[in-house]
Order: structure tokens, then sequence, then C-alpha cells
């Protein structure tokens, strides 16, 4: 199924499709499932889902990825205003049959560039959000080719498709590590030197790694065992019991939490640490396996932000999130 025009396009993880789409039913957004890993709606200013990796406002769709169909494809973006460059990206719906085409998409993206005029793009990805860039996405999915665009500044991520990747050449760390990596880069500031941690649910110690090669010093609290080099690492303290009866000596700068607990429960333990000022800043994995999660999502949002008094609340499915989804806030 193509999208309409007009439209906006939300790319989601492959099997969320329902719970997306209830997101934007429950914002009035009149959403169309139109394949795996792939919704639309009706435009609506603003609309941050938990479960929508990236979106765009569709300006054309076409029947497929054939190369005689980039001149039209150029001519739908070249019709942008040329007031902001333009960054220009492909991608494919994260799924098996879109994986495919990823050679296909790439060849299209490097076809409709040598289309535009040069002065007319943004190379640098990075730069997008200070030169009020315009973010400009070809979604190859089987059977269809959707040209989008939305404002770098108001897009859910930079990188295409919202495939934030975070493994480095030659680096193996584990999937948590890497979801926390993810998380911190999309703060606008870090964990740094001389910053106190507090990890709950830590082992076998992913993130503890993160933070202290960071500088920070970490609490890490887990009934479970730790890696043996962060056992002895003189920047970790191992406090081995239940986050749940644990509490700090004082306040720290961090609260960082993984722990493989309900959800609901774990958000009455945030919320308890918001209250009474135990950290500055939030960055917590919450486990969603049931069915039904956006009753559970809303709920776990208004017991941190009206119980716990956590602000700047934000919630999403990050690109190494599976059945879970990472929250961040502060206290002021
Ligand atoms: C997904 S793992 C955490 C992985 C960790 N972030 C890392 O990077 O290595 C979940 C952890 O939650 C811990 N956990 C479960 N219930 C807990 C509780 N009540 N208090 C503390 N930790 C708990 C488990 O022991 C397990 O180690």
């Amino acid at each position: 199924m193509a999208a309409r025009p007009g439209r906006w396009l939300w790319t989601c993880r492959i099997g969320f499709e329902p719970h997306l789409y209830e997101e934007l039913a429950w914002a009035g957004a009149e959403p169309r499932v139109l394949g795996e890993a792939l919704v639309e709606s009706e435009g609506k200013q603003g609309l941050v889902l938990a479960f929508a990796r990236q979106s765009f406002r569709v300006l054309a769709s076409f029947p497929g990825a054939a190369p005689e169909l980039a001149p039209a494809m150029a001519q739908a973006v070249a019709a942008l205003p040329a007031s902001a460059p333009i960054v220009l990206q492909a991608f494919t719906p994260d799924t098996p049959r879109g994986n495919a085409l990823a050679a296909e998409a790439d060849a299209l993206r490097e076809t409709v560039r040598g289309l535009l005029p040069a002065n007319r793009l943004l190379e640098d990805t990075d730069r997008a959000r200070e030169t009020g860039a315009q973010l400009v996405s070809l979604c190859v999915a089987p059977g269809a080719v959707t040209v989008g665009v939305v404002p770098a500044r108001e897009a859910l991520s930079l990188a295409p498709g919202g495939r934030r990747r975070m493994k480095r050449a030659g680096e193996s760390p584990s999937r948590a590590a890497m979801k926390l990596e993810e998380a911190l880069d999309g703060l606008p500031f870090e964990p740094g030197r001389g910053d106190v941690c507090v990890d709950l649910g830590a082992a076998p110690g992913g993130w503890t790694q993160r933070l202290v090669s960071r500088g920070a010093k970490v609490i890490a609290v887990d009934p479970a065992r730790l890696m043996p080099e962060l056992a002895s690492n003189p920047r970790v303290r191992h406090v081995q019991e239940s986050a749940f009866a644990f509490a700090p000596e004082e306040p720290v700068d961090w609260l960082f939490c993984d722990m493989a607990w309900r959800p609901l429960e774990v958000a009455q333990l945030l919320a308890k640490w918001g209250r009474r000022g135990w950290a500055s800043h939030l960055v917590a994995n919450i486990k969603l396996p049931m069915n039904d999660k956006n009753p559970i999502l809303l709920r776990v949002r208004h017991t941190l932000t009206e119980d716990g008094g956590w602000k700047g609340l934000t919630v999403r499915q990050l690109y190494h999130d599976r059945d879970e989804v990472t929250v961040t806030a502060h206290r002021r």
C-alpha cells in the first residue's frame, strides 16, 4: 500500500505497528497500517510517540525503486523551498523483506542525489539541526518508494529510518551497553568525570562499565554478580541487594535503571526517587512484555510525572530496544 501525499509516514520496529497505530488513533490522527513497520496518519504538529522511530510528511509515492523513477523523485524534492539545505537519506523498513532492499535504497539515493543541485545538499548530517536543514527521506519498501520531508529540528532521529546503530568498528559491546549509548546520545549532556550515578539492575555491568569509562563513579545495585573487572574497580561500589530496599546515603547526579521487573512497580520506585530528590537526572529502561502496552505506558508516564515530579519526560522505543522503552527525565 502506498502512502498518500500530505499524510505522515511513520516507521517502527517490526511487530509494533499495532502499538504505534493505537498511539496515533488516541491522538486522533486517523492512522492506517501500510505494511510491516509502516503506518501513515494525518499530520499532527509536535506528535512524539513512544513506538515511532522516524516520521515525515509525504511528498510523493512511487511504485518502486527503478532508476527511471528517480527524475520524478528528484523533482518532488527540488520543489521544496530553496531557503533551507537538504539532507538526503534513504532507508528501508526494518523487516526481512525491507532489509533485502538496502542496496537498492542506497543506489536510488545516489541517483536522486546526482539529479539535485549540489548547492542545495548538506552532506554533514550532524549539522542538520543547527543549519535548519530539511531531512528528506526515500523510504524504499517492497513495491513502493515514499519520498517525504521533515524539518531536521523536528525529526525524531537524524539516523536514516531512526536506526541509530551504536556499534563502532572493532567493538563488541553488549546490547544493553548499546541501549545506554543510544539513550545518552539523545540527551543534551551526559554523565561525566566526577558525577555519581546509581545503576539499578546493574548486573552483569554493561551500563556500569560505560558510565565508569566516562569517568563517573557508580553505585551498582543488583542481587546478581557483576563482571569481575567491575567488582574490583575502585570507582564501582556493588550493593548486592534489591533496588526496592536500597536508599542512597546522599542525593546523586544520575539515576539509571535497567531492572528486569514489572513496569508499574519500577515506575513507582523511580517516582519515589523523584519525590525524595535522590537524583537529578533519570535514564531508565522499562520492560513491556505484555500485549497491551499503551495503557501501561500511560500509567508509567503518570506515575513518573504526577507522583514522582520528574520533568521533561521522554518515552521512546529506541533502535536497540526490543520489548521495552527508554525514558529520560530530570528534576528541575
Ligand atoms: C537486563 S539486566 C540488566 C543489564 C545491565 N543494564 C547491563 O548493562 O549489564 C536486568 C537486571 O535486573 C536485575 N534485577 C531484577 N530485579 C531486581 C531488583 N529487585 N533489584 C535489583 N536488580 C534487579 C537482574 O538481576 C538483572 O541483572
